[in-house]
């Protein structure tokens, strides 16, 4: 007998997998889906995958991602891949893609940095590390692990 946990299709939407075992809830606070909404969003947790391994998958009903919300995926999932479904059939499929430089869409946790003052400087980091991640803050060099990362973005 088969043994796989089925997450049902979508007909509309997005689908986010090859999320890392156990991320998918940093998935849904980046796209701030939380008891609030009105979208249709089925989450599987520690879904089996491969012979040994597990992992998450998120499916969106109704809703495609903005550019900053997959780069922003791409800091905790650097493998996942995303399929755009219409009509119940994959039109598009892609795996994110962790920018060299990560421009506007997290906070240098310095709070002396630049980018926090009033000034209009966006904040901007050049990927210093892959595994683990580490982001280096242009403007201070303050290194971000991370953890740093999580709570910035
Ligand atoms: N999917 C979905 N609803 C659809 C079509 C596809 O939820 N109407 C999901 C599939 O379950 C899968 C992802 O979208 O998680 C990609 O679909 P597809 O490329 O058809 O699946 P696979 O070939 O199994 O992809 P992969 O090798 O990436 O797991
Ligand atoms: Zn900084």
């Amino acid at each position: 007998m088969e043994q796989t946990l089925k997450i049902s299709k979508i007909r509309e939407g997005t689908v986010i997998d090859h999320i890392p075992a156990g991320k998918a809830i940093k998935v849904l606070a980046i796209l701030k889906i939380d008891e609030k909404g009105s979208q249709t969003v089925s989450v599987g947790i520690r879904v089996p995958s491969g012979r040994i391994g597990s992992k998450d998958v998120v499916k969106i009903e109704g809703r495609y991602l903005e550019r900053f919300e997959v780069d922003k995926i791409s800091l905790i999932a650097p493998e996942a891949s995303i399929s755009i479904v219409k009509n119940y059939e994959v039109v598009e499929k892609f795996r994110v893609d962790l920018p060299e430089r990560v421009t506007g869409i997290i906070k240098c946790s310095n709070r002396n940095c630049i980018t926090n003052s009033k000034e209009p400087v966006p904040s901007e980091f050049y990927v210093s590390s892959k595994k683990p991640l580490v982001l280096r803050c242009y403007y201070c060099e303050r290194n971000m692990q991370e953890k740093d990362i999580l709570n910035n973005l």
